[in-house]
C-alpha cells in the first residue's frame, strides 16, 4: 500500500493559502487514492523554530487539528497526529542531520531569506528544520507528499537525503515525490502579491485566516491590492495581484482560469471582487461551523489518541530498521 504523508506548523491561525495549497488537497486525495494510507500531522517540532509562547502553542495545536477535521480529513480514512508524540521524528531528525551537509543548509532560500531579516537570536532548529522535515517523511516511506511551493526545496533536499542514505547504507527509505495543487500552489498577499500569503506577516490585511470574522474576511478580498489596468486577465508578471484573486476564485470554485476569464470579460474588478468575496464566504462559513462543534468535544482527542497509535507503530519498526543499517545501539 503506498503512502501519503503531510503537515502543517500550529504557529498562529491557518490561512487560506494553507487551505488552498495543503489542506485542500489533503481532502481530495482522500478520495482520489483510495488505496493510500494518509499520515497528516500538526508539525509542533517545527512551530519551536521560532519563539512560541507554551499556552499558544498548546490551544494552536488543538485549533490546527480540529481545522483539519472541519476541513474535511476523514479519521477513518487518515491517521491524525501530533508530531512531537511521536518520538521517532526527533530521532529520524538528528540521524537526517547526520545525513545532509552545511552547504545543503545554506542554500534553503526560506532560511536564507529569513536570515536577512534577522541576525540575531536565530534558533540552531530553524537552521536544520529542512532535516526534521525529511525526517517526517521518510519516516512512515511516504510516496507522495503534497505541499504548497514555498516547501518544494525542502522535498528535493529530502529526496536527496533519502537517496545519499540508500546509497551508503542500503536500501532503506523509499524517495517521495511532491504533489502540488494545479492552481493555487502559491497563493500570495493580498496587500502585496509578490509576496506568499502568510500568517506571520505584520499586516492581517494581507491574509484571510479560516477562522476570520466572515464580514472581515470580505473586506479584504474586497480591499486587496490590484492593477490600475480594469481586465480581468490571467497574468502573473504584468497583473499580479488580479491574477492571485483569480488563483485563489479558480481553486475555491473548481473553475478553470480560462472560464473564469470568459465569465468576467465584460466586468469590472469590483464585480469580480464581490464574487470572490461571496465564493470565500461559502467556503468559510461550514468549515467555521465543524470547527466550533470539533473545539469543543472529547472527539478530538480519541482521534488525535488513535492516530498516535497508528504513527508511533510505524515509526518504531522504521527506527528500528534504520538503527540496524547503521550500526547504533546493539541491534544485530
Ligand atoms: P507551513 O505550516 O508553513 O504550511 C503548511 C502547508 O501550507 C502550504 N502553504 C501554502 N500554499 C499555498 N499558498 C500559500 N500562501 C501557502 N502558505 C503555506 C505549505 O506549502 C504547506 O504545504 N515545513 C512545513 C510543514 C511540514 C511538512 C512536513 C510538510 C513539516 N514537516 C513534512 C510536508 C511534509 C511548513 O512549514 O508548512
Amino acid at each position: 500500500m503506498k503512502r501519503l504523508v503531510s503537515g502543517i506548523k500550529p504557529t498562529g491561525e491557518l490561512t487560506l493559502g494553507n487551505y488552498i495549497g495543503a489542506l485542500k488537497q489533503f481532502v481530495a486525495l482522500q478520495n482520489e487514492l483510495p488505496d493510500t494510507e494518509f499520515f497528516i500531522f500538526i508539525a509542533d517540532l517545527h512551530a519551536i523554530t521560532t519563539p512560541q509562547e507554551k499556552l499558544a502553542l498548546r490551544k494552536n495545536i488543538r485549533s490546527v487539528a480540529a481545522l483539519y477535521l472541519a476541513c474535511g480529513l476523514n479519521p477513518d480514512r487518515v491517521h491524525l497526529f501530533v508530531q512531537s508524540e511521536v518520538l521517532e521524528h526527533a530521532t529520524l531528525g538528528y540521524i537526517m542531520e547526520s545525513t545532509a551537509y552545511v552547504g545543503e543548509m545554506e542554500r534553503m532560500t526560506q532560511f536564507k531569506d529569513r536570515r536577512q531579516k534577522q541576525t540575531e537570536g536565530l534558533r540552531t532548529s530553524l537552521f536544520t528544520y529542512p532535516a526534521l522535515m525529511a525526517a517526517d517523511i521518510l519516516l512512515y516511506d511516504a510516496d507522495i507528499v503534497p505541499i504548497g511551493d514555498d516547501q518544494k526545496q525542502h522535498l528535493e533536499l529530502t529526496r536527496t537525503l533519502a537517496e545519499r542514505f540508500n546509497h551508503q547504507y542500503g536500501d532503506t527509505f523509499v524517495v517521495p515525490k511532491g504533489y502540488f495543487p494545479k492552481t493555487g500552489a502559491r497563493i500570495k498577499s493580498l496587500t502585496d502579491p509578490t509576496q506568499k500569503m502568510d500568517k506571520s506577516n505584520d499586516n492581517p490585511k494581507s491574509y484571510i485566516l479560516l477562522l476570520d470574522d466572515i464580514n472581515a474576511a470580505k473586506n479584504k478580498i474586497k480591499s486587496a491590492v490590484t492593477d490600475s489596468d480594469t481586465k480581468i486577465k490571467y497574468d502573473p508578471i504584468e497583473k499580479k495581484g488580479i491574477t492571485n484573486l483569480i488563483d485563489i476564485y479558480a481553486a475555491l470554485s473548481g473553475l478553470s482560469v480560462t472560464d473564469i476569464e470568459e465569465k468576467y470579460q465584460n466586468c469590472t474588478y469590483q464585480t469580480f471582487k464581490n464574487d470572490l468575496a461571496l465564493l470565500v464566504e461559502k467556503t468559510l462559513i461550514p468549515i467555521q461551523e465543524k470547527y466550533q462543534e470539533i473545539i469543543k468535544s472529547s472527539y478530538l482527542d480519541e482521534v488525535l489518541d488513535k492516530g498516535r497509535e497508528a504513527a508511533s507503530q510505524v515509526a518504531r519498526r522504521k527506527i528500528f530498521q534504520v538503527y540496524k543499517k547503521m550500526g547504533l545501539g546493539r541491534i544485530k
